[in-house]
């Protein structure tokens, strides 16, 4: 049978760019015991997945991606056959497999899905019922913890996990909700779209003073997905007490030369709980938190955004331009 696969052609030297991956047409044969083959319906572009395409990225457990092979990514889609001891035939599986059309899956990081369940569009899996939604979901109920009166600060506030975190920390009881982006027309559809007080964006001179401005009580909780030169300039303006659920360090993702902050006494200063979390850990708090997602969906309270780019072989393009803002 004949796949189509996206394959890391050369590591990218900064921000990735499309030329950086190659779409080809091979061949898949199986599955063998163990395996079972899988046809992917969607694939999502995660600006986290960058990390391991570096040299000598990852660890023991989760390598560095290999040049020339299939770019890891995460997928939903459904057991076509199977020689695996516990997945079915039929099954609709959530797994981090590659940038391909058919995978053989044995090991593999792999939750099977409700099959039963026709109301939820398989593509919420990977986005607000997945891996980025339920990382807003666990870093607020869990580290961040929002309370009446305070305010909420996100960066990344219009990316995956982002535009998700804004609308749970107003359900929590936030009084005031900030997003920080790097356009002024994304600020505007936080604002209109998903309920966000204000905007900051952080390409504008005078960074301060705009965080004066958006937050003139100080920030109890800045949702993080970015680190660097920005986790210093909010650092300046926390209360006694803030939380930072630390999700990621996307500003570290294309350099070789990460930018820490320097001002980290503000942590101590202010009492400030600072706290990183993995979501797929969690495994067995999914239920909790797609349960709850779903709830909020249900009632029109939180709503899902994506963007789409039609066949495996754009996923290049696609990936390229998560980090082209
Ligand atoms: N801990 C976990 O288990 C877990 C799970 C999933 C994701 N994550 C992490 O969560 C973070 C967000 O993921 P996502 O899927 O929401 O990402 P995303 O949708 O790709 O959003 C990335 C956004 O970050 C902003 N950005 C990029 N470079 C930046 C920089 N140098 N400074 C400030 N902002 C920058 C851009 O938005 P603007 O153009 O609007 O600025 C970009 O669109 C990532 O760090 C990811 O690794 C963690």
């Amino acid at each position: 049978m004949n796949n189509t696969q996206v394959l890391l052609k050369r590591r990218p030297m900064g921000a990735p760019v499309a030329e950086d991956f190659e779409a080809v047409t091979t061949t898949i044969t199986g599955p063998q015991d163990g395996e079972a083959l899988i046809k992917n319906e969607y694939i999502s572009m995660d600006a986290g997945f960058r990390n391991w395409m570096d040299e000598g990225a990852g660890d023991a457990v989760l390598p560095a991606m290999a040049l020339g092979q299939p770019v890891m990514g995460l997928t939903v889609g459904r057991v076509e056959e199977s020689r695996h001891p516990t997945l079915r035939k039929g099954d609709l599986v959530m797994g981090r497999l590659a940038w391909e059309q058919y995978s053989l899956a044995g090991d593999d990081f792999l939750v099977v899905l409700d099959n039963q369940d026709n109301d939820t569009p398989w593509h919420y899996h990977l986005g607000i019922l997945g891996d980025t939604g339920m990382s807003a979901y666990f870093g607020l109920t869990d580290i961040g913890r929002p309370q009446a009166g305070e305010t909420v600060v996100i960066s990344a506030a219009a990316g995956a996990v982002g535009y998700v975190a804004g609308q749970i920390a107003r359900l929590m009881g936030a009084e005031r909700v900030v997003g920080l982006t790097s356009s002024d027309a994304k600020g505007e559809r936080l604002k209109t779209e998903l309920g966000y007080d204000d905007f900051i964006n952080y390409r504008k001179p005078d960074l301060n003073q705009q965080f004066l401005n958006a937050c003139p009580k100080g920030i109890d909780v800045y949702f993080d997905n970015v680190g660097g030169p920005l986790l210093e300039t909010v650092l300046n303006h926390v209360n006694v007490g803030a939380r930072i659920p630390f999700c990621g360090a996307v500003a570290d993702y294309n350099t070789q030369h990460p930018q820490g902050p320097s001002n980290l006494f503000q942590i101590v200063t202010n009492s400030v709980r600072l706290q990183g979390f993995m979501t797929h850990l969690q495994l067995e708090r999914y239920p909790e938190a797609r349960g709850q997602l779903t709830a909020w969906m249900k009632k029109g309270q939180i709503k899902s955004i994506t963007h789409e780019y039609d066949g495996v072989a754009q996923c290049g393009h696609a990936f390229a331009d998560l980090f082209s803002g």
